[in-house]
């Protein structure tokens, strides 16, 4: 999260990029508005003539999201594209789901964008609504995140030559993909978004994010993401589950000890095991009725591309 932000201007909604095709709103944040989108190309590339549900089909495909970011924080769209560069370069011989992959940007205009691919579905605070009051019956849920955060982290955290650190991990930072696929049935695929104040942890370099009392690394990172799962695991096996690596890392979560490799090593058998155990009949089905809240306008889909 940024601070010293100003209002939104009227300009910032008038400098879309004209290869793409804004087509509904995806979400806001302190630096950018972001919209679902398709590019002109990918319009013209659409077969004539088709029916109705294949032709949403095919656009559904092709969405992208393109951010928009404010001029006054220029830089943060600059530095998510400088990240996303890195991410890409070292997934591209691995398949990791985990992120949103860069599309195409102009980092130097006096509102810089950029396009990565759709995420179609909630963030974590949305399905969190959407799972109310039953969140805490949707336990398996907490061990899925548990599992695929971990992945995530460990892999900007084992990059070469330095970590990479997301740099803002919340709820509104953290979406629940229901489309593009689903590594464990019936529950949806988390990506990591927004890594606008993402850096690299290399001690030597002076522009290290100074994060409340110190430096930010690795090990506050996992801190960030232990919190974040705290806010999750409030009941039942999932507090159970907190409460075990506190007590392994220390109430205070000691900074200096924590690394989500280590986490993982530690604990990711056990929460294998515990999604499992939660994985109930009941405990999906809680989960499907909240991926049933849709994202997406079909109307809006067919009139972005004038058919
Ligand atoms: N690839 C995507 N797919 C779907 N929705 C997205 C995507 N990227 C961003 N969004 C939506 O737009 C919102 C704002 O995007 P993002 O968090 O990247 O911007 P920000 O302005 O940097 O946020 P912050 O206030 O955290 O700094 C997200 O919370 C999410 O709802
Ligand atoms: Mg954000």
């Amino acid at each position: 999260m940024v601070e010293g932000h100003r209002p939104p201007d009227k300009q910032w909604h008038e400098r879309w990029p004209e290869k793409f095709i804004k087509i509904q709103p995806a979400g806001s944040g302190i630096c950018s508005i972001a919209h679902y989108a398709i590019s002109q190309q990918a319009i013209a590339d659409l077969p004539p003539d088709q029916p109705k549900a294949q032709l949403l089909f095919a656009i559904k495909q092709q969405l992208c999201v393109v951010k928009i970011g404010h001029n006054s924080h220029r830089n943060y769209i600059a530095n998510e594209v400088k990240h996303l560069r890195l991410i890409k370069a070292a997934t591209e011989a691995r398949d990791t789901p985990f992120f949103a992959e860069l599309l195409d940007a102009d980092p130097d205009l006096e509102y810089p964008w950029l396009a990565t691919t759709a995420v179609v579905g909630h963030t974590l605070e949305d399905f969190r609504v959407n799972l109310s009051p039953r969140v805490h019956d949707a336990q398996c849920f907490f061990f899925h995140l548990f599992i695929q955060l971990s992945a995530a982290l460990c892999f900007l955290h084992e990059m070469q030559p330095f970590p990479l650190l997301h740099g803002d991990l919340h709820d509104e930072n953290v979406m629940c993909d229901f489309r593009r696929r689903q590594d464990y049935e019936g529950l949806p695929n988390v990506v990591l978004i927004d890594f606008g104040s993402a850096c690299v942890q290399d001690w030597d370099v002076e522009s290290m994010l100074e994060k409340e009392t110190g430096p930010y690394h690795v090990g506050r990172e996992t801190c960030r993401f232990v919190q974040l799962l705290k806010a999750w695991g409030k009941e039942g096996a999932a507090l159970g589950f907190v409460g075990e690596i506190e007590e392994a890392f220390g109430w205070e979560m000691d900074a200096e000890r924590c690394n989500c490799t280590g986490l993982w090593q530690r604990f990711g058998r056990l929460a294998v095991e515990q999604r499992q155990v939660c994985a109930t009949a009941e405990a999906l089905g809680i989960v499907e009725r909240a991926l049933r809240v849709e994202v997406l306008d079909d109307a809006a889909l067919i009139k972005a591309v004038g058919r």
